[in-house]
């Protein structure tokens, strides 16, 4: 099969459920299993080619070289957040953990797309494209693309609507900074704000709340998984199907220096174009914040 998918990480939850979820929306691709823990990535890839079979996909386990000549290379490795940690508490743990596999998965393809799903989202997509020196434009982050995507299942319950009828982004940092671009919401066509059910609604605590989902679910159970992986798979698709569809991901702002979650349009090429979405006041300053938040760990390295 021509196209390949490879799942850095693939042995570990979040990884082998972005394979599952690829092979359930039968992507039509060879999805590469890469992990160092080797025995469970095999135990992953012989698992989901017992569902791959009945979906377009194939599966099997592959070694880190194999993946950097993949179409998309998808990174969830790392150390995961541990129940009331931060996101940002990883990064020492993790800069190694990234810087470790950008070498080893060279020379990577010139067109390969790098989506970097691994915490912090932001700071670790920024030190991919640095230590490998791949296109910017092609190395993205999965970043608040799944905030977003909680965000929109918080407020399709309070209007009643279904959430893909909804349009709100929580933008910035994939972390505590992370801000709701109020006035630019829309739902069915017109200003969510102006919908009769958002009338005395609390914004701070739906942000709050929204923010707060990922600390909760590990909590309970230990990690989050099923949700960033329906989300990864989405992504992965826009970039080998060559959607245009615009989602707010971690990618690199000429203007800011750095890697930030912002709406943009993606396909075939990666990052097509930063979409030019206007903010209040109110909403440009929680943008600097988050900034602040990333720059002042990616200034480290
Ligand atoms: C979460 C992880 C992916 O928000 O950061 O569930």
């Amino acid at each position: 099969m021509h196209t390949k998918v490879a799942v850095i990480g693939g042995a570990g939850s979040v990884g082998a459920s972005i394979a599952y979820a690829l092979v359930l929306q039968q992507v039509h691709a060879e999805i590469l299993i890469v992990d160092v823990a080797e025995k469970q990535a095999e135990g992953q890839a012989l698992d989901l080619c017992d569902a791959a079979y009945l979906s377009i996909s194939r599966c099997r386990k592959a070694s880190f070289k194999e993946a950097g000549q993949a179409d998309v290379i998808i990174i969830t490795a790392g150390a995961k957040q541990r129940p009331g940690e931060k996101r940002s508490e990883l990064i020492d743990r993790n800069y190694n953990i990234i810087k470790s596999i950008m070498d080893s998965i060279q020379p990577i393809s010139p067109m390969s797309k790098i989506l970097i799903i691994s915490n912090p989202v932001d700071v670790l997509t920024y030190i991919a494209q640095k230590v490998s020196g791949h296109p910017k434009h092609l190395v993205i982050g999965s970043g608040t693309f799944l905030d977003s995507g909680r965000l929109r299942n918080y407020l399709g319950r309070i209007v009643s609507i279904s959430p893909s009828s909804i349009h709100a982004y929580s933008l910035g940092e994939h972390g505590d900074s992370q801000f709701v671009a109020w006035s630019s919401a829309s739902v069915a066509g017109m200003p969510l704000l102006s919908h009769p059910k958002m009338k005395g609604q609390d914004l701070e605590a739906i942000k709050r709340n929204v923010a707060k989902l990922a600390y909760d679910i590990i909590e309970a159970k230990g990690s989050t998984y099923y949700g960033v992986a329906a989300h990864v798979a989405f992504l992965a698709k826009a970039l080998l199907q060559n959607t245009d569809q615009v989602f707010p991901v971690s990618h690199y702002s000429e203007k800011f220096g750095c890697y930030f979650s912002w709406p943009a349009v993606i396909g075939a090429n990666g990052v097509q174009q930063s979409v030019d979405l206007s903010l209040n006041d109110d909403e440009r300053e929680h943008l600097h914040k988050a900034i602040d938040s990333i720059t002042s760990l990616t200034n480290r390295y």
